[in-house]
């Protein structure tokens, strides 16, 4: 398989298959993927809750719009993401390096999780990134301290369907040569 290959297999799934179970170490290996991105200064501020059992699956889905839960019902696992804050982008007195703040942590997270997410494409396991999720039901049902602040839910499960990449722009539109 190669990189492009694994580019190309990773679409948002919404509609997976309950039958088939994402193993443990798959989940560990998908996961641990994520921890060699790049970090603001090696920061590793990404954080991860992973609901695999019944009853956290069911809490994490309780944390979700309806139309969200619909999709991920039938994934194997439900993947809370998170970063500490006031770490990456922060200097030792605890002051902001720039303009962005906590948005550097914001970026880190990303890059993680991109890293997750082609993780799980290469091992074939399908994805769905949720944003649309209730913060503090999550924080309470995993006791996620409040120094981290909450970002996606990931479900990760197989598909049942081969839904169509949504179009992208053109490389001139977000690209610019010079
Ligand atoms: C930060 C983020 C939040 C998202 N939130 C949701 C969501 O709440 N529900 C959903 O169905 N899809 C969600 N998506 C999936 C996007 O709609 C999807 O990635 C986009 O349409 C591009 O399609 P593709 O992932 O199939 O390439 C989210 C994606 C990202 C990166």
């Amino acid at each position: 398989m190669t990189f492009q290959d694994i580019l190309a297999n990773r679409v948002s799934i919404r509609k997976f298959d309950a039958s088939r179970k994402v193993s443990h170490e798959t989940l560990a290996e998908i996961i641990s993927a994520a921890s060699l991105a790049p970090s603001w200064k090696n920061s590793q501020t990404a954080r991860y809750y992973v609901a695999e059992s019944p009853e956290a699956f069911g809490k994490v889905m309780s944390a979700l719009p309806e139309r969200n839960a619909k999709n991920a019902s039938g994934a194997s696992a439900l993947v809370v993401t998170a970063f500490e804050k006031n770490v990456a982008g922060f200097n030792r007195e605890g002051m902001p390096d720039n303009e962005l703040g906590n948005g550097w942590g914001i970026y880190d997270s990303g890059i993680a999780n991109a890293y997750l997410l082609l993780k799980a494409s290469e091992l074939g396991v399908d994805s769905l990134v949720m944003d649309i999720r209730d913060a503090e039901a999550l924080r309470k049902a995993f006791s996620i301290p409040e120094s981290q602040e909450i970002l996606s839910v990931i479900a990760l499960g197989y598909r049942t369907d081969s839904p169509l990449r949504p179009q992208r722009k053109p490389l001139d539109e977000i690209c610019r040569f010079e």
